[in-house]
């Protein structure tokens, strides 16, 4: 089983202390959300397995870490300054504001039958004359407008907020830092082709509709990888990320019913690429039509050699630069062949925190006790889960067994997290482990005293062994590699 539906992890998260609505106390701000202990754990892990996965267990990868704020000049080349934008309406009766694309699909959703009058604005056909706001009811719209998504900055102390020559912006993807670091990364680190760049950080966009929990916020973290390729090899190698990508999500535990590849068509291709396979997760499962289930957790793009070129210095056009800017030629000399050519581009690129929101859901599950009670048991696959072992004391009260439980936990911590709590009777620590995911409990009783022996329990079956403390560390790292 998984969650229902977010709302569940949603509570969850608040109540185990995975994710907060963030800046709660001034009344929140509106989709932003701040990560709690366990939380921090969980994105950290989800890095920490991509990064290990993209970059230390393969030998054609290389890693950065670009700045965030970047040269304007990039986002003008990239494409971004003219086309990273959202067409936005209002309604002129209630002076509510849409995206005209969004009502436009929902409207198409709720009458396919029906045949719709577009009207071409510039920026999105949107039938004006069919859709009522969802707000009043009313028919009485703006024309669509473009509202570009990235967020602006000025640089300097001394700069006015108008100033043009002071305007930056926070970077929208992560990817454009690996593009013009393409020749320092393969000549610093002698790479020839085929070789991948990769990349985790923060990104920004001021989304007009963020949402649902952590699946659509304006602040969120990237895990995106540029595979440089020889032009003619870019087709083979997307339709092997596209794989490899599946099978990533599937190796860390999210069901492959609840995981589908989405082919975007043509309309929806975003100017630099030339194929995008998307995989999406069935984020929304309450819903009764099940193509509405489903959304992007990450794209995987050819980008050809778009980006390459476009930062380039050359080439040459009616004889005349296009790239005015660049300092740089961004080709790539092949010593075999004696040819230039400008790389083409694959691009896998996740959300960290989407993945997280995927894991959580896949992760979850219902458990009903003897006692007719139900319990939460969050499956998380246990590279991922925030603490490997809970040390529990059976009695509190009794300072050796106290001493020896916190002896323990000290003993595990240098080699997987661990975490000793005796807040609660034994039933209650048991519960309140499983709805975070710890793989195993160690319980330290009376007997452990004399045996010099623990009761190590399986999170996902329950059920109990009984392990020497020497061999403890030894005997749950086993285990936690082989779930
Ligand atoms: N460089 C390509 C790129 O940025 P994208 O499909 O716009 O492609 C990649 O973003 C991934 O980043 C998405 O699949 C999603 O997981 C994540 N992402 C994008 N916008 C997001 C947002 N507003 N909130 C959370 N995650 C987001």
């Amino acid at each position: 089983m998984a969650a229902p539906n977010i709302e569940t992890i949603v509570s969850l998260a608040k109540r185990r202390g995975f994710v907060f609505p963030s800046s709660d106390i001034y009344g929140g701000l509106g989709s932003a959300w701040d990560y709690g202990s366990l939380g921090t754990e969980l994105c950290n892990n989800v890095k920490q397995q991509w990064w290990r996965w993209m970059v230390h267990e393969r030998d054609d990868m290389e890693g950065i870490d670009s700045s965030i704020i970047l040269n304007r000049q990039v986002w003008k080349y990239s494409g971004h300054e003219e086309t990273f934008s959202d067409p936005l309406v209002d309604c002129k009766e209630c002076k509510s504001r849409f995206r005209a694309d969004k009502l436009q699909e929902e409207y198409i959703q709720k009458h396919p039958a029906e045949k719709l009058t577009i009207y071409g604005a510039g920026i999105v056909s949107f039938a004006q004359n069919e859709i009522e706001c969802p707000n009043c009811g009313k028919i009485n719209w703006t024309e669509p407008r473009a509202f570009n998504l990235m967020f602006r900055t000025t640089l300097g102390a001394a700069a006015e907020e108008d100033d043009p020559t002071a305007l930056a912006y926070l970077r929208p993807e992560t990817a454009q830092g690996i593009f013009i670091n393409f020749l320092n990364i393969q000549t610093t680190m002698r790479r020839k082709l085929p070789f991948g760049i990769a990349q985790i950080g923060k990104s920004f966009r001021n989304e007009v509709t963020p949402g649902n929990f952590i699946f659509r916020t304006r602040e969120f973290e990237q895990m995106e990888m540029e595979y440089f390729v020889k032009p003619g090899e870019d087709e083979r190698v997307h339709q092997e990320w596209i794989d490899l990508c599946f099978d990533w999500y599937k190796s860390l535990g999210l069901a492959a019913d609840n995981l589908r590849l989405y082919e975007q068509p043509e309309k929806e291709l975003a100017h630099y690429a030339k194929r995008t396979v998307d995989i999406h997760y069935r984020f929304f499962p309450e819903r009764a039509e099940d193509e509405r289930q489903w959304d992007e957790l990450m794209g995987i793009a050819n980008r050809t050699d778009f980006d390459l070129k476009a930062h380039s210095k050359k080439p040459e056009r009616d004889g005349e630069r296009i790239n005015k800017d660049s300092t740089e030629d961004l080709s790539y000399f092949d010593e075999a062949t004696k040819e230039r050519f400008y790389p083409f581009v694959i691009e896998p690129a996740a959300g960290v925190n989407r993945s997280v929101l995927a894991f959580l859901m896949d992760a979850y599950t219902e458990r009903t006790t003897d006692k007719n009670e139900t319990r939460v048991v969050l499956k998380l696959h246990p590279s991922l889960a925030p603490i490997k072992a809970a040390v529990l004391p059976l009695a509190k009260n009794k300072p050796e067994i106290v001493a020896l439980a916190k002896s323990i936990k000290h003993f595990l911590q240098p080699s997987l997290r661990a975490v000793y709590d005796d807040t609660g009777g034994i039933g209650k620590l048991y519960a309140r482990q499983d709805e975070i995911g710890t793989p195993f409990c160690v319980t330290v009783d009376h007997q452990s005293l004399e045996d010099e022996a623990v009761t190590v329990r399986d999170r996902d079956t329950w059920e109990q062994q009984r392990i020497k403390v020497a061999d403890l560390r030894e005997h749950l790292q086993k285990r936690l590699n082989e779930k």
